[in-house]
């Protein structure tokens, strides 16, 4: 699978270290920045970059790492079609592929240590969405984003 990395400038190791692991499994890394731990690099700046990778098509799916996960993942959800989720553990990484059909999984460099980030993004990139029941609920999502002007298939690409 093509996936897009980015993060801020507290994660460029941990980003780092999953590209070498997925890469290892046969993926291929695009790395959208940030690439300097040393220069601050507002968490939005790399979370739109990925989300809008993933929107256009020009990566399958994504993952995005700031101290929490949680600043980059708000600036990826504010893309239309995209379904940005911050993990800690593996359940919810694989739950979030069935049932959510996410599109881009966020951590927490200062949340989780680097095998467990493995274990996270492994279960991510293996689980695969359900649809059913679920795809009546990923529609209402749309149904949000134009509720308020966004255009969710214009551009989407995959997302
Ligand atoms: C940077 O200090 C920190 O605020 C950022 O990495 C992230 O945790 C925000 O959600």
């Amino acid at each position: 699978m093509r996936i897009g990395f980015g993060s801020d400038h507290t994660a460029v190791a941990l980003k780092l270290e999953l590209i070498r692991h997925l890469e290892e499994q046969g993926h291929e890394c695009i790395d959208y920045g940030t690439h300097d731990p040393n220069v601050r690099m507002d968490y939005p700046v790399p979370g739109k970059a990925v989300a809008e990778a993933v929107r256009k098509g020009e990566v399958e799916k994504g993952v995005l790492i700031c101290g929490t996960g949680v600043g980059i993942s708000l600036a990826a959800n504010k893309v239309p079609g995209i379904r940005a989720a911050v993990c800690s553990e593996p359940y919810t990484a694989r739950l979030t592929v069935q049932h959510n059909n996410a599109n881009i999984i966020a951590m927490g460099a200062r949340v989780v240590g680097t095998e467990l980030a493995k274990m996270i993004v492994d279960e991510f990139f293996k689980a695969q969405y359900e649809g059913g029941r679920h795809e009546a609920r990923i529609r209402m999502l749309a149904d949000i984003e134009r509720e308020y002007g966004a255009s969710w298939e214009k551009g989407a690409g995959k997302a």
